[in-house]
């Protein structure tokens, strides 16, 4: 199904599902209709009462400067991050709280307290200053979801040094391209990362990866095994926590300076490098933790994301660690060594809120609801979603076999841009199967036409943010043009999310998928033009096309078109080379599942591939308005 199909079954659903009464009695949140009201009668007094509750050096001055489309919040207010991220825990009575407990697919665990981890970020960040990292340098961290890539990246934040975290799973290509992007000075890394009980070495793509990068002063490993020899020229994470000191000042942050840089896909041209400051950042993803999470003092949390994507940043790290909670790490496949692995730790450490996205939900159907009944799930209240729109039937399956029709369900809507959620329920609040449902509290979402004019209820159009929010993108790293094109694409100056979406008579808001061309693969974005640019990298390749097909589990698979060049032949051997190649380039999430070779694609007349043709011949759908076609 594509969007628009989805949106006519979906449109018929008004089915709705109403809290628990003991989760609505301890809800932090009790009346969303009349706090959002408040909310956007004057947001720039509800955010700064969010901010009171979190620690800062200097107050600001103003909460919101807003000159389209730029926005500072908390102008000249001073903070950091890690300080409300541990320093306060720690000074607040929480310094042998646990902060995480880590477990690899051996179920191998690792707990580590709010005071340790203050240490270790501590050693972290002054064996960084050691090697040179200061303030606004930038740091790459190629790392598995682990306790001490999560220091690392508080390390730099301590320092004010920028981290650039890339998704474990990616390549050489992609690395190398993130990498040269941010110029960073230093590369954090691991020797490797476990995935079904096997060692996927890291050091050696990092060492291609940053070949003839002058810039890259240092490369970090965390030497797992220990059996790394030194003659690489290499710094051993664990000797340097070793040999620094203990403490660390928190370096006195502008709420301005910038936080993370963070590669996401867009239509067109290379990864965007997203970037998130200081004070906004926190701010949002500490609160939003809070509310749609109903974070309390005794609460475990458990987001399965990696670090390497926005969610790992915001709701493993930031906003998480900001509200001092103990929250699960877990590192490996989730059905791995069996399809009960993560229902037993929800059962082990007595889970109370879970975040998930729908792909794995829809996994885990396909095992079937033998695998989770046979484990405790009495612990959980609030079940997240994220990533991708929430089919029905997920949702079903998610609230029975998993909530025991004794949880809430949080489908939260955001983006790498949006840094925190940004349309979701609170738990307090009705929910509708299928439909992410509101504007978080300071934030005004519509759904418009490409002329910007709202569309009537229960029709599809563009989802759009009508003003500024705290921890939204402030820049595309250098490359401002790319960042005022969010603002600058439908008129109105709105944010344009490129999310097709609608609303229905109660303001209940339903994803329905990208309006352009990124491909959403089990809840990672892809961009078809990278793909693209990979396949026809390699020798036998003249041009290519990829598109997103509806797929059972993933969401959507990559298909592949390619017209081959003079002398090549197509051949099953060339289809499996071409997806090794696109493999190397960009890392297995970015595989086409499926490669078909042609003669010719079809194009408009000034020669842009039209995807959207291949599309609808593929899923045998009406093909639209062909009116540009060149042939
Ligand atoms: C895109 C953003 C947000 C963290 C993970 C992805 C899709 C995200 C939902 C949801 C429907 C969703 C959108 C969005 N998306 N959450 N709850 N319902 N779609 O971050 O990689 O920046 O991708 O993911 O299409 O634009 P991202």
């Amino acid at each position: 199904m594509n969007g628009r199909e989805r949106a006519e079954v979906l449109l018929k659903i008004g089915e709705k599902f109403y809290p628990p009464r003991e989760i609505v009695e301890r809800a932090w949140v009790k009346d969303y209709d009349a706090l959002y009201e408040k909310s956007l009668r004057d947001p720039e007094s509800f955010w700064a009462e969010v901010a009171e509750e979190l620690f800062w050096f200097e107050k600001w001055q103003k909460v919101l400067e807003w000159e389209f489309p730029h926005a500072k919040w908390f102008v000249g207010g001073k903070t950091n991050v890690t300080y409300n991220c541990l320093d306060r825990h720690v000074r607040e009575g929480r310094r042998n709280k646990i902060a995480y407990i880590y477990l690899d697919e051996e179920n191998r665990e690792r707990k580590i307290t709010y005071g340790e981890l203050l240490e270790l970020v501590c050693r972290i960040a002054n064996g960084l200053r050691s090697l040179g990292v200061g303030k606004g340098d930038r740091v790459s961290i190629y790392m598995p979801s682990s306790v001490e890539a999560i220091a690392v990246m508080l390390a730099c934040a301590r320092l004010g040094a920028i981290h650039s975290v890339v998704f474990a799973g990616f390549s050489e290509g992609a690395l190398r391209m993130r990498i040269s992007d941010a110029k960073a000075k230093v590369v954090v890394t691991a020797s490797y990362t476990l995935r079904r009980g096997r060692k996927i070495d890291l050091l050696p793509t990092v060492l291609k990866a940053v070949e003839g990068l002058d810039f890259v002063q240092h490369l970090i490993v965390w030497d797992r095994d220990g059996d790394l020899t030194e003659s690489e020229g290499l710094v051993d994470l664990e000797e340097l926590v070793r040999t620094s000191e203990p403490y660390c000042e928190p370096e006195v942050l502008d709420a301005e300076d910038p936080l993370f840089i963070l590669y996401t896909s867009g239509t067109t041209g290379k990864p965007k490098g997203v970037l998130h400051t200081v004070g906004g950042y926190m701010v949002q993803t500490y609160y939003t933790s809070k509310v749609v999470f109903d974070l309390h003092e005794d609460d475990i949390f458990w987001c399965t994301a990696d670090i390497g994507w926005v969610t790992g940043h915001s709701y493993i790290v930031y906003g998480i660690l900001a509200n001092g909670v103990t929250s699960l790490v877990t590192e490996g496949a989730p059905d791995y060594p069996d399809p009960g692995r993560w229902w037993s730790y929800i059962e082990r450490y007595r889970v109370n809120v879970f975040y998930t996205a729908p792909t794995a939900i829809r996994m885990f159907m396909k095992y079937g609801e033998e695998w989770p009944s046979r484990y405790d799930l009495s612990s959980l209240r609030i079940l997240g979603s994220v990533g991708e729109p929430i089919n029905p039937e997920a949702w079903h399956w998610y609230h029975k076999h998993i909530g025991r029709e004794r949880c809430v369900i949080v489908d939260t809507w955001w983006q790498t841009e949006t840094g925190a959620h940004m349309v979701t329920t609170v738990p307090s609040y009705a929910t509708k199967p299928g439909k992410a449902g509101k504007p978080f509290f300071g934030v005004i979402a519509d759904v418009v036409d490409r002329d910007g004019k709202r569309v009537p209820p229960n029709t599809v159009g563009v989802l759009v943010i009508r003003n500024p929010w705290p921890s939204m993108l402030r820049t595309c790293w250098g490359e401002p043009e790319r960042y005022e094109k969010y603002w600058r694409s439908i008129p109105g100056n709105v944010y344009n999310t490129d999310d097709l979406a609608s609303y229905d008579e109660e303001g209940y808001i339903m994803i329905l998928g990208r309006a352009d061309d990124v491909i959403n693969v089990a809840g990672h974005r892809i961009g078809t033009m990278e793909v693209e640019s990979a396949l026809v990298d390699h020798p036998a390749v003249a041009e290519a096309a990829v598109i997103g097909k509806p797929h059972e589990v993933k969401g959507e698979s990559i298909k592949a078109f390619v017209i081959l060049k003079e002398g090549y032949r197509a051949s099953a051997e060339l289809a499996e080379e071409l997806r090794l190649h696109v493999r190397n380039e960009l890392g297995p999430i970015a595989v086409p599942d499926e490669i078909e070779f042609v003669d010719r694609l079809p194009k408009t007349r000034s020669g842009k591939i039209m995807r959207r043709i291949l599309r609808a011949r593929e899923l045998g759908l009406e093909i639209g308005d062909v009116s540009t076609l060149e042939d």
